[in-house]
Parts: C-alpha cells; structure tokens; sequence
C-alpha cells in the first residue's frame, strides 16, 4: 500500500515487511553488530514467531539476514520467543531462548552458532538436550519466559534470571549453571514486587556510579549498582529501578521501596516495550534496544504489510548528578547521518507564541534544544499546578508555568502535530516539579489510533536549563529531557504532516513566563538498511 509508504522510518530498524517484535540477543562479535528479533514471517499481526536477523558495523546501517531459528521442534513448535545472548570467556556464545512448545508450555531453550569464526553468524543450532528448564513447582506453564545474559558471580557459577508471576506478584527467578546445559533453580526469588503482574524480558546489569563506561555483566564490586529491568505484560510498559546485587544470596534490593520495579520510573513513558541491554566490548559501553511497537488498528497493519520499528539504539549509563536515574541517549554514531544543521539563538517565546522554524524539510531530524525560563517571573508565580502529570493535559491546556517546547511533524495550519515539551509546576513550598511530555492527541486525522499524551517527570538540578532532544523520523519520534533522565518515544501516524509537508515550530503555551530557547537542528540522511548481497558473495 503505497499510500503509507511515508510512514516507513528512514533510519530506525525495521524489517522489510511484515511483523516484528522484541530484540533478542544483540551483540557484538568480530566487528559486527548482531541483533535477532521476534519475527513473524508471514504476516503484519504477531504469530509464528521465529528470529529475524540483521548485523551492522555502527548500530545505524544495517543489513538483513536470513531468518536465524524457526519453529521446527516440539519444544518451539509454537513459537521461537524472547532470549538473550552471553559470550563466554573462551569466546563461546551461548543463546537461551523461551520456546512455546506444542503443548504451549514455556520452557527455556540452549542454542549457539555453528560457527564461531563466521562473523556473520548465519547458523545457529540448537541443542539437542532441550528443554534446559521447565517451569518449576508453582510456576504457571505459561509464566515462565525470557530468559537474561548470564552473569557468573563468585563461586565462579554462571546465574541466569528469568521473570515470571505467582498470583499477581511479578517475580525475577535466578538459575545456576556451571555448563549450560543443566541448571539449578536458587531457593526463593532474586526480587518480587506485589500487584505488578507477570514479568516479561527481565534485563539485570551493572552500571558504575564513579565512571561513564558501561560493565560488562559480570562485573561487581565496590561503586556498582545493579539495574533490575521488567517489562509488565498486564501494563504493556517497562519499568526499571536501581538497586544492590548481593552476590552471596542472589537477591537485589531497590535504593528506593518507593521507586521498586513497576512502581516507580519507566524506561521510556512513551510506545516502547520489551527493552534489552548488552555490553558493547567494542566501544565499553551498555547499549539498549527497545520494541515501538503500532498504536494503529491491526486491520491497518495487515494494509501497509509491516508492524513496528526498534529504537535508535540508545548507551545506558548511571545518572551520576542525581544518583537517582539512568540516562539513555542515542548512540553517538547515529550522528554520522546530521547534515545541513542550522541554529537558532536566543529565540524569545513570549507566552502563548508560536514560532515556524524555517527549516528544509523536517521528516527527518535531530534536534537538541535549550529553554531558558524567565527567573522572576518564574519566582513570582505562587503555588500552581500541583499534583500535574502528563496525562492530566495536553499541549492545548495553558498553566502558568507551561507548556513550552517543540512542535514536530506538524502540516503548516497545524491539524496535524505533536508537540513535546516541559511543564513545571510549583508547591506552596517553592518547590518545582518538571514534566516531559508528548501530546499525540492531534498528531493524526487518521481514525482507529490510540492517541495519549505521554511523559513524566523530570529531575532538573539548580541551575541547569532545560534541555531536550529529539530524533524525527517520519512516523517515530524519540524524545530525550535532560540529557536522557526521562524519554519518551511517539509511533504516529502523520496524514498531513508528511514529506515536503512536514513542519516544525517553536511554542509557548504558557500564561506566566516567557522562554528563551536555542536549538539547533540537523537534517538526517537515510540509513542504508536492506538485504545482504548474498549473490556477491
Ligand atoms: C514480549 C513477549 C515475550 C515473549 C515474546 C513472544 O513482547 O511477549 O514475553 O517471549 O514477546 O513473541
């Protein structure tokens, strides 16, 4: 359907056709870049589930592979699911999976590449002892999936975590393994959190609270904190919080009760799901991947034969300013595709202004941007808009001390747009509270979309101004507060708002302040994403 053709992203992943969910296994091996991903073959609406397959060299340009691992065992005969990969010391690799069996058991599967010394690793095998773990006494047949990279802790066994749900509390269960193939349940569970439901892709890792780099995941000690990642199935969100690892029980502890796993921060507050981290060796950094996946109608998918997109691949580093939070923020190579920028200093946004950007096309962007709020004016506004949070309003509603911020993929008499941007609000105290938010409520005329507004908040120190950046990519927008303290990615479905058509504007929508912003934007080339040339080689 060619109709929908602009809606196709220009430099996010995305198969050539059909559906496409959860990343699996990303890594790094012999100067490539691998990432498998939950891939139905025939069809734009999730089933049959196998792996797809892509490698790169920068996480941007991509080339697809043939399909890595199909149903063709009974104990994946339903499905090839979620799994993760762990390179071993001597260079092994090792990959577990979750199969559907042709019971619709959930068991974990064993599989590693034929060949270690192919780059491309075309051939994975899978073992043939699988099963290597069954749902355990309790567990629900069907809770029991997703199993993370290993760590080896330091009785030199190797531990594997695997969510899961007893009642309506989401549990994280933690296997030991000496060899990979035989496995020991750990007494209790590493962490578990009432009321949050069914855990899916559980991601555990390390990050320094001293330095930038990313750990790999073995790595503790001294000045390291352990994230504990789920992605709740009843919620459709990810969730995250910090915490200590204790390596001697294997059980993680949240620094905050207060902000535990699934009741406190999200990975990202917009349509993303289903994240996973591996450590880049390359470069000694943590790369995050996450599933967009559609807000649109399932019979619109099947139209346009394609469903959902990968994030920009984003680093994941602990906040070291607010000891608090993660940032995330795009890879830095997928700056190679900026061109053209052009820079707007000290554009003053009067309340209730908008102003045009006058820039070439604006499908395709990076933009990073500075407000600066008028300080008296700011002190002189009382107690206002306690108790905010993104959803309570949108762009349109007019506080005293917001909204202001960006417009993107807007058409030039605004019936379609998507406005990203902060809100403050202030306590009797003085005290201020920042929101990020996006407001996708008019980003389409299209019918059938579930149109929100998403966001949270945002820690903002003395002293800093507010920054944003964001990532426009046709249909995706990928909104970052902060440095990457709160993030928020839009799947929409622009009508109007497209190709040549496509806008951006600056606005304050603010009764009380005025703003001062400063931005620059670039332009970004395409990403070469497309089949290996296997008739070349
Ligand atoms: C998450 C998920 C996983 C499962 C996979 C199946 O989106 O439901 O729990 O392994 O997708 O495709």
């Amino acid at each position: 359907n060619t109709m929908l053709a602009w809606q196709r992203t220009a430099f996010h992943f995305q198969p050539q056709k059909n559906w496409m969910n959860d990343p699996n296994a990303p890594l790094f091996h012999m100067g490539w870049y691998h990432i498998w991903y939950q891939y139905n073959p025939d069809s734009a609406i999730w089933g049959n589930i196998t792996w797809g397959h892509a490698v790169s060299t920068d996480l941007i340009h991509w080339l697809h592979l043939p399909i890595a691992m199909v149903p063709d065992h009974w104990f994946d005969s339903n499905g090839v699911w979620t799994g993760s990969a762990t390179l071993l010391p001597d260079g092994q690799i090792v990959i577990l999976y979750t199969g559907d069996t042709d019971d619709y058991v959930q068991v974990q599967n064993l599989a590693y590449p034929a060949n270690l010394s192919d780059p491309l690793l075309l051939d994975l095998v899978k073992y043939e002892g699988n099963p290597i773990m069954v749902p355990p006494p309790g567990i629900g047949m069907k809770d029991f999936r997703d199993p993370t990279t290993a760590w080896v802790g330091p009785d030199g066994k190797w531990r594997v975590a695997i969510g899961s749900k007893v009642n309506t509390t989401g549990i994280t269960l933690v296997y030991q393994t000496t060899n990979f193939t035989s496995y020991e349940l750990l007494e209790g569970v590493m962490h578990a959190v009432p009321g949050t439901g069914m855990w899916e892709c559980v991601d555990f890792y390390p990050v320094s609270t001293t330095g930038r780099n990313g750990l790999d995941t073995s790595v503790n000690g001294p000045g390291i904190k352990h994230v504990l990642k789920a992605s709740l199935d009843d919620e459709k969100k990810d969730f995250y919080a910090l915490g200590t690892y204790d390596t001697i029980n294997d059980k993680w502890t949240p620094d905050d009760p207060e902000l535990d796993v699934g009741v406190g921060l999200r990975v990202d507050y917009g349509k993303y799901y289903a994240s996973k981290t591996f450590y880049d060796h390359n470069k000694q950094r943590r790369i995050l991947w996450g599933w967009i996946g559609e807000t649109d109608s399932e019979y619109d998918d099947l139209m346009k034969g394609w469903a959902s997109v990968q994030t920009i691949p984003r680093t994941v580093v602990f906040d070291v300013k607010t000891g608090t939070n993660i940032l995330q923020w795009p890879v830095e190579e997928v700056e190679e595709l900026r061109r053209n920028s052009i820079e707007f200093n000290g554009v003053e946004l009067a309340p209730g202004s908008i102003v045009p950007l006058n820039i070439r096309s604006a499908t395709q962007l990076d933009i990073t941007a500075t407000f600066e709020v008028d300080k008296e004016a700011l002190e002189g506004v009382l107690e206002v808009d306690v108790g905010y949070n993104c959803s309570t309003a949108g762009a349109g509603v007019r506080g005293a001390l917001g909204p202001f911020g960006l417009i993107v993929l807007a058409d030039h008499s605004l019936f379609e747009l998507t406005p990203v941007y902060f809100y403050i609000s202030k306590d009797v105290g003085g005290g201020y509270k920042t929101f990020f938010c996006a407001d996708e409520i008019r980003s389409s005329l299209a019918l059938e979309v579930n149109k929100k507004v998403h966001g949270g908040m945002v820690p903002v120190l003395d002293g800093e101004k507010l920054t944003m950046r964001l990532l426009v990519d046709h249909s995706i927008v990928e909104s970052f507060a902060q440095g990457g303290r709160t993030v928020i990615t839009s799947r929409i479905y622009p009508t109007k708002a497209v190709d040549g058509a496509a806008r951006a504007f600056l606005f304050n929508n603010a009764t009380g302040v005025s703003v001062t912003a400063s931005l620059t934007v670039w332009e970004m080339k395409s990403a070469y994403i497309k089949p290996y040339p296997f008739d070349d080689i």
